[in-house]
């Protein structure tokens, strides 16, 4: 019998391969946003980068309107330092701060995601004042 699948088997490969090549470039582009350690592997990188958009968009709905300014044009996330993070997640943790800070707004799992962004975004490179 005549295998009538048999040329648009030739025709697949290539196109199968170069769709995986626009995945491929999609991951690089996403985890080039954050500054990850060097040494994570590219399956870690890729779920964490996936974790910084989740914070991002957390973060622009719960402290962008108090944390960033903007400079000529430009949106400012501040640069935390990793012990401000860690000062604040526990301040958050332990509930009893200042009534400004929004400790009811977001959930524990949702600032643990905003830590993440925090700590892996890029450092701005204009100064905030
Ligand atoms: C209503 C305004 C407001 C909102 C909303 C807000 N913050 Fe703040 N945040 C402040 C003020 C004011 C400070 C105080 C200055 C300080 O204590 O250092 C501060 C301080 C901080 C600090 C530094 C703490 C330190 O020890 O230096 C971090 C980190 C921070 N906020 C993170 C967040 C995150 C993450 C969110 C969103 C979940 C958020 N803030 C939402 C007003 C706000």
């Amino acid at each position: 019998m005549v295998n009538i699948n048999k040329p648009m088997r030739y025709f697949k490969l290539p196109v199968l391969f170069s769709l995986q090549l626009v995945l491929l470039q999609c991951q690089s582009q996403k985890k080039e946003q954050y500054e990850l350690p060097e040494a994570m592997l590219p399956h870690v990188k890729v779920f964490y980068a996936e974790q910084c958009d989740k914070g991002q968009i957390l973060y622009d709905l719960n402290c962008a309107k108090c944390h960033t300014s903007k400079v000529r044009g430009k949106k400012i996330i501040p640069d935390f330092t990793p012990q401000q993070l860690t000062g604040y997640t526990l301040r958050v943790a332990n509930a009893q701060h200042e009534k400004n800070m929004p400790d009811s707004l977001v959930t524990e799992e949702e600032l643990g995601i905003i830590m993440t962004f925090l700590s892996y975004k890029k450092k701005n490179t204009i100064a905030k004042k």
